[in-house]
């Protein structure tokens, strides 16, 4: 075990280092070469030394540079150093985090780790939180104790008795919601299409003027940081009015949520306290490795009603028992990373990585802006948009720059209208990438006319 554990260090540390001056998408050859792995299923054991050497050999070359400081497609943050080194050592712990009597260390980090996060997100100390997989998951964890909790009031047990029959709900969505949203509603039986649409404004902005007359029972899915433009909902209105009828609020803020660390930041965020259940990620903005994501409620007996589990066997004892807020029972100890990166960068440390974000996204706006092409959003976070005109120009530009490997952006629609998608996300990049990937991006649109 030594051995192969001290390779594996010299390994990962080079990969590390070889990302920073790496294409940082993987070359057609390395992608071809994975067709190594295609073989029957081995008859006979392989040294765990050789297979660490072919997954290196032939699995490092074929990655995408997400852990790099140039990689701005999606909303994906890199890995901290703490928070990577916590993983490993988590791993090597092996601990099955969902029961304090199986892994009192992942239990107590997530205890110690719930109360800084709703610290430092500016949320109610009083909440329950979830560590789960992605946002998506914590859209569907929150959403289940809102459907919950709406239908108690209602006189109804959605988990005895299902939804067949049960008062019907109306789930109210911003047109610009993210899919994954849709997605954990129609995984709760409320329909992906079954909702009522507000209009948005030319940000993505839900229009609170729009608001459908309300009558619970009511969930209200706001939106804190729009996955193109970094847009927020006007949640200080709609919360009011939302809850004025009875209504649940829920929060998708899978990346705008961390805008809370800082001063500069935290007034986008006006409101959203006020919610009544919140998602978000941790693998975006706080920088730990895939995969990771919170739901936070206010009234943690709604998601426990939603969540628990017991069984004869499954001893509940006197601590926060981590399986009773979560879908899974079994689980990874994603509190252990979360806790590291939170311990290793402090409220200055994170707010220092939102600010430079959300700075080098306008250092990208500026200097696109500056080169002639058209920036279609307002810059409020850390999301840029840039439409190099008709849409097969654009295509023709993202794939070029995906291929030249200086950096990664995607494309997206924006209202209509093609575009580049720029996030950035990660604790790695620094003003030189945002440069370097400047000069890359008009020097290839500009060939490319
Ligand atoms: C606003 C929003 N919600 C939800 C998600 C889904 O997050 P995940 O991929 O972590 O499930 C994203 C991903 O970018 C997002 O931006």
């Amino acid at each position: 075990m030594r051995e192969i554990l001290a390779d594996v260090s010299v390994r990962a540390a080079r990969y590390l280092a070889e990302i920073q001056t790496r294409s940082v998408s993987p070359s057609d050859e390395a992608v071809r070469n994975l067709a190594g792995f295609v073989e029957p299923f081995p008859s006979h054991p392989t040294p765990p030394s050789e297979v660490l050497r072919i997954l290196d050999e032939l699995g490092s070359p074929a990655t995408m540079g997400i852990a790099g400081p140039r990689f701005f497609g999606f909303v994906i943050g890199g890995s901290l150093p703490a928070a990577l080194a916590a993983n490993w050592l988590a791993g090597a712990w092996d601990q099955n985090a969902g029961l304090f009597a199986s892994a009192p260390i992942s239990a107590v980090l997530e205890e110690v780790s719930l109360a800084w996060l709703l610290d430092a997100l500016g949320l109610p100390s009083g909440c329950a939180g979830a560590f789960v997989t992605g946002a998506t998951v914590a859209n569907f964890t929150a959403l289940a104790a809102a459907r919950h909790a709406v239908l108690h009031r209602a006189g109804w047990d959605v988990e005895s008795s299902g939804l067949f029959g049960a008062p019907p709900i109306q789930v109210v969505v911003g047109e610009e919601n993210h899919p994954s949203l849709t997605k954990s509603l129609g995984m709760l039986g409320l329909g992906r299409e079954r909702v009522v649409r507000v209009p948005v404004d030319g940000q993505g902005r839900m229009r609170a003027d729009r608001l459908p007359e309300l009558t619970a029972p009511a969930i209200v899915c706001l939106q804190a940081g729009n996955v193109n433009s970094g847009a927020f909902d006007p949640a200080a209105e709609i919360c009011r009015r939302a809850h004025d009828a009875g209504a649940w609020v829920h929060v998708d803020g899978a990346f705008g949520l961390w805008a809370a660390v800082s001063p500069l930041y935290a007034h986008r965020l006006e409101g959203f306290a006020e919610a009544d259940s919140w998602a978000t990620d941790a693998h975006k903005w706080l920088n730990v490795p895939y995969d990771s994501g919170l739901a936070f409620v206010r009234t943690p007996e709604d998601l426990r009603a939603a969540m628990s589990v017991s069984a004869a066997y499954l001893p509940q004892g006197e601590r926060r028992e981590p399986s009773q807020y979560v879908p899974e029972l079994s689980r990874r100890a994603r509190g252990v990373e979360i806790w590291a990166a939170l311990k290793s960068l402090g409220r200055d440390g994170l707010k220092e990585i939102i600010e430079r974000n959300c700075r080098l996204a306008k250092r990208f706006a500026e200097g696109l802006s500056e080169a002639g092409f058209q920036i279609l959003n307002q810059v409020v976070l850390n999301q840029v948009l840039v439409s190099f005109g008709s849409p097969g120009r654009n295509q023709r530009i993202i794939t070029a720059l995906q291929k030249e490997g200086t950096c990664w952006c995607g494309g997206t629609i924006w209202q209509g209208q093609h575009a580049m998608r720029i996030s950035v996300s990660s604790w790695a990049t620094r003003e030189d990438d945002v440069d370097q990937s400047l000069e890359a991006i008009t020097r290839i649109a500009r060939e490319r006319n």
